[in-house]
This record gives C-alpha cells, structure tokens and sequence, in this order.
C-alpha cells in the first residue's frame, strides 16, 4: 500500500494560510490590498472583536465578474502577475494568488461583488468551497465578509482569543494605509462604533490632523529629495515632539508600506542627540523606486520590503534630514497655562514627551533672543526678561549642550593625538573599577589611554584633566558590560555621558556674569534648544499667558 499520498487541496490551502494568515491583522492587511489593488478610492473596515469573529471590507473599486469572483478564490489565482518577468517589476500590493484562498479555508468568507454594468453577486464559502451563489443589487465595487476565522482550525482559534493586542496592532496597520494612500480614504469601525476615517484629500498633512489631531499636523514640515532615479518626500516634526517606541516612523515604498529596518535607522540616526534616550520621531517617508529595484517577495505575509541601494538611500535621507532638523528656524517653546481657553485635554494615543503640558511655539527668528537676566531660582533655573516674555533657562541642559558641542567638536578633530603625561592623573574611581583596569588595559589602548599604577599616564588630547574619571568609567562601564565598543558611537557616548556628568547639577550658587556668559555661550551652539539627551534648555512663559493668567485679557 502507498504510504505516500497527495493532500487534498482543502488541506494544503489550509496548511499554507498558516504561513499567509497568522491572525485578524493579516486578513484586514490582505483584503484592503486586495481593495487598493482593484483602484478603490474609498476602503472602509468594519471589525467585530478585533476581526476575530467579524470582518467587512467595503470597497468602490472595480469589482469582479462572477467568473472572476469564483477563480478569486482559487489557490495561486491571480490577475495581477502573468509572467516571471512580471514578478521582477511589481506595481500591485498582492502577486501570489493566495491571500483569498488562505482566509476562505480557514473561516466562512461571503464575496459580494459587481464588475461595471454586470449584475450583482454573491458567493458563500465554507472552508473554501463555493456553497451558495445568488444575484444580488449592488454598486460596482467589492465587499468582502470573513466570518469565524479560524473556526476549522480550533487550536489556532485557542491561541488568537484571549489576544487583546490586535487592536493596537490593527489601528497601526489602519494609520500605516492612511498614510500610504492620502488619496484614499479609509474608514475603521471597530464593534460598531468609528475609530477614525480619512477624507481622500491627498494631502499628507489633511490625513495627519484625521489621524492624529492638528497639534501634529500643524507642525509638520517637508523636504524632498531626488537622487538616482528616485524621488524621496519626507514629512517631519520637529524633535521635541517624540513617542516611546517606532510605531510612528513609516517608510513606504512606491506607496507599500515597507517596514524596512534600514529606512528606519536613518531617520532615527537624523534625529540622533537631539531626543532623549529611547524617545523616537514622528516621521512619514515616502520612497518612489522603480519597481524593478523593489523586492516585495522576501516575507510570506508581505511585511518587509527591500530596494536595491539602501544603504545610499539611507545616507541621504540622514543627512537630508538632520540638516533640515537643525537649520528649521529656531523656536522657543511657550508654557500655556492649563487655565487657558485654548486648552484642550490630549485625546490621542501618542505619548508626546510633554505629556501634561499643552506647548504652543512662538517663532524667535534670530538663533536666541537678546535676553536681561534677572535671577536665579532654586538655584537651577536662569530667569531672564525676553522680547516675548519670562525665559527659564535650565542650567544644567545648558550646560550639557554646550559641553556636548565642545567635545563632539574636540573628538572629530584630535580625539587621535595622544597626550603624554609627564605628572600622572591619579584616578579617583570605585577602587573594584581600579583593580579591574589592568585586565582591559589593551582595548583601553586602542582608546589612547594607558595607565601606570591607577593612574593615568596618557590619554586622548581632547579629553579634558577634569573629566578624565568620567572618560575612564564610561570605557569601563561599556567594555565590563560587554557592549560593543564600535569607535564612532563611543565618541559620541562619551561626549554626551561626560558633558551630563560634568555639568552643574542645579542648586548651585552662580552669578550674573557667570549665567550671562553660559546664556552667550549657548546662543553660539549648532543646537541651543535641546540638551544632548533632548530635554529643553530654554522655556519660556509669554507676556500673553502671564496677562492671561491674570485674568487681564480672556
Ligand atoms: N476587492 C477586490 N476587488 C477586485 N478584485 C479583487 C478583490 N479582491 C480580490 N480580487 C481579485 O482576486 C484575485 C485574488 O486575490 P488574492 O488576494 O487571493 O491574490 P492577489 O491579490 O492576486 O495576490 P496576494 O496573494 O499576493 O494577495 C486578485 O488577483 C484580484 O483579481
Ligand atoms: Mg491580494
């Protein structure tokens, strides 16, 4: 007797939407592909439980024949790719002919469809079979019902139930589209009720404010770049305006949304010492390729999407944007004050860094005003009197900016000449670190640092007497962890740890001339407004808000 026998196809539809359809996120992605693929100009996802039990698709696109309709189904059934050479040239979202065949074996899916003056229809599918078709009136365009996903597969339907994290995940799927398309709109509706809709407005600003508020949308700016055949439109905002993880980078690539590590990296790398530690930008870059330079075909559910060259378009995009970063006009940001008219409560799923605080920008067009200093407060904040009113300026975040400068300065020049010290530096570290040195005493002389018993007898020129405890404590801390000591980012490292640690740390008696002179000295920084870390160096409370606060004007 055989032992080996050939899987019915309702099985290996069933094994391979595994691969294809790992849960209610990937039908959703799949079906409103489908939708943009078939020209649709308005896309709108209804979902019940997070489209585990519900999902509706309605689109106005082309539609389907009912021969159409019937193949749609079909495994490897396509009407976009024809040819191998097609599948080097891709234009449309969808090219394997799987997606529908993947979700119809693993729920029950209703096709409604109607294709230009043909009549209506609907087809009725369980486990992928075709069980029921009848005429039905409709408008040109297709609605796609999928029912009890997962119902064949329990195990699978196990797993996905008690999943509360498809939510997020299908609202950053539905901002991803938005933003691909601004010229489509999209609708979400989740149990009945409408999370959001875009207008088709093709604006990318228009879909910002419907998706996020006109706080982000209004300070959006833009910059474009051409290179190599490629056009890259980038559209920002302005770093002290940032989120807790990357969700809110997107990078599309001939409108597919790309989720590409490396066009990731390059914008956080723009915004790199201008945010705090593991704070991350709001960005939207749109990347237009020729399509034979994209390779869509190197994930099963189409989440990743590679070009020939990244790494030049990376460096462009980089320098690209954090050139625009620091040349965008300077401005100051203003308290306002929570008593305010204006005042509305955040009613968005960003975590901005200014979480409580609503902050509005008043444009200061030289890179810092001329300021009178009037005082100092608890010994960490510089008041001074400005053209728009009460300027506080952090000493400490001062500081760091301009410490940070000098050294980033200092390091590019001659972090490589090596001082020789005819008196050692004793160190005055934790004496473990001390005990400890000799055994990393190599890597340490890859740095220009030697030692002669804990004390040092050479080190970088650039690196000042004073901070050399800090210097050697933050080699030691990297190097004892094990971390990676890649040499550009050790600089960098270094520069920001020793500029933090060797800055006033507020509540410290400074006068008149001293602050006057950290005011001067950071008005000539490259970046005055942020310390290295991305906390602000100056706020400021305009004559306009004090007024209001007290009640002179309403
Ligand atoms: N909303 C729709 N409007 C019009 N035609 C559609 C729609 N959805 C699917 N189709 C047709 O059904 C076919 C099969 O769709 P399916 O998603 O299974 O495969 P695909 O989009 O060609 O490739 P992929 O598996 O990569 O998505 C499509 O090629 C298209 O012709
Ligand atoms: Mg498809």
């Amino acid at each position: 007797m055989n032992r080996i026998v050939e899987m019915s196809n309702s099985l290996s539809n069933m094994i391979s939407a595994g691969e294809v359809i790992e849960n209610p996120v990937n039908v959703v992605k799949e079906l409103v592909e489908n939708s943009i693929d078939a020209g649709a100009k308005t896309i709108k996802i209804s979902v019940i439980e997070n489209g585990l039990s519900f999902v509706r698709i309605d689109d106005d696109g082309s539609g389907m024949t009912i021969k159409d309709a019937r193949m749609s189904c079909k495994r490897h059934a396509t009407s976009k790719i024809f040819s191998e050479k097609d599948l080097l040239s891709i234009k449309t979202l969808g090219f394997r002919g799987e997606a529908l065949a993947a979700i119809a074996s693993v729920s029950k899916v209703d096709i409604e469809t109607k294709y230009k003056d043909n009549e209506g229809v609907r087809l009725s599918l369980e486990a992928g079979y075709i069980v029921k078709e009848q005429s039905i009136p409709r408008n040109v365009g297709t609605t796609i019902i999928v029912k009890s996903l997962f119902y064949n597969t329990p195990a699978r339907f196990k797993f996905m139930s008690s999943e509360k994290r498809h939510q997020i995940q299908l609202r950053q799927l539905f901002y991803r589209f938005s933003l691909s398309r601004p010229d489509i709109s999209f609708e979400l509706i989740e149990d009945e009720k409408q999370f959001k809709k875009t207008s088709g407005s093709k604006n990318v600003k228009v879909v910002m404010d419907e998706l996020f508020g006109q706080k982000y949308s209004e300070r959006i700016d833009s910059t474009k770049i051409e290179i190599q055949n490629s056009v890259i439109n980038i559209f920002y905002l302005p770093p002290l305006i940032n989120v807790s993880n990357k969700n809110y980078i997107f990078t599309f690539i001939n409108n597919r949304i790309s989720n590409n590590f490396i066009l990731t990296e390059a914008i956080i790398e723009a915004y790199e010492n201008l945010m705090m530690i593991k704070r991350y930008p709001i960005c939207i870059c749109y990347i237009e390729v020729d399509p034979t330079r994209v390779d869509a075909n190197i994930h099963p559910q189409k989440l990743k999407v590679k070009i020939t060259n990244e790494q030049i378009i990376k460096y462009y995009i980089t320098n690209k944007l954090k050139e625009k970063l620091t040349k965008r006009n300077q401005k100051l940001y203003t308290y306002k004050s929570e008593s305010s008219e204006n005042y509305k409560p955040q009613n968005l799923d960003l975590d901005s860094y200014f979480k409580k605080e609503e902050l509005e920008e008043k444009e200061i067009s030289q890179k810092l005003p001329n300021l009178d200093y009037l005082n100092l407060l608890s010994g960490t904040y510089g008041l001074f009197q400005g053209p728009h009113g009460l300027v506080l300026l952090d000493i400490h975040a001062a500081q760091e900016r301009i410490r940070y400068e000098y050294y980033i300065n200092k390091f590019k020049k001659d972090f490589n000449f090596i001082t020789k010290r005819i008196v050692p530096f004793d160190l005055s570290l934790d004496p473990n670190i001390l005990s400890e040195l000799d055994k990393y005493k190599e890597t340490f002389k890859s740095y220009g640092f030697e030692f002669d018993n804990f004390a040092v007898i050479s080190h970088p020129k650039a690196i000042r007497e004073k901070d050399l405890d800090y210097a050697v404590d933050i080699i030691f801390d990297r190097i004892n962890n094990g971390k990676s000591v890649d040499f550009s980012s050790l600089k960098n490292k270094l520069a920001k740890d020793v500029s933090c640690k060797s800055s006033i740390t507020g509540n410290t008696r400074i006068n008149r001339d001293e602050i006057n002179v950290l005011y001067k000295r950071l008005s000539l920084c490259e970046y005055p407004y942020q310390c290295p870390h991305g906390r602000p160096t100056l706020v400021s409370l305009s004559y306009k808000e004090i007024e209001k606060m007290f009640k002179r004007i309403i």
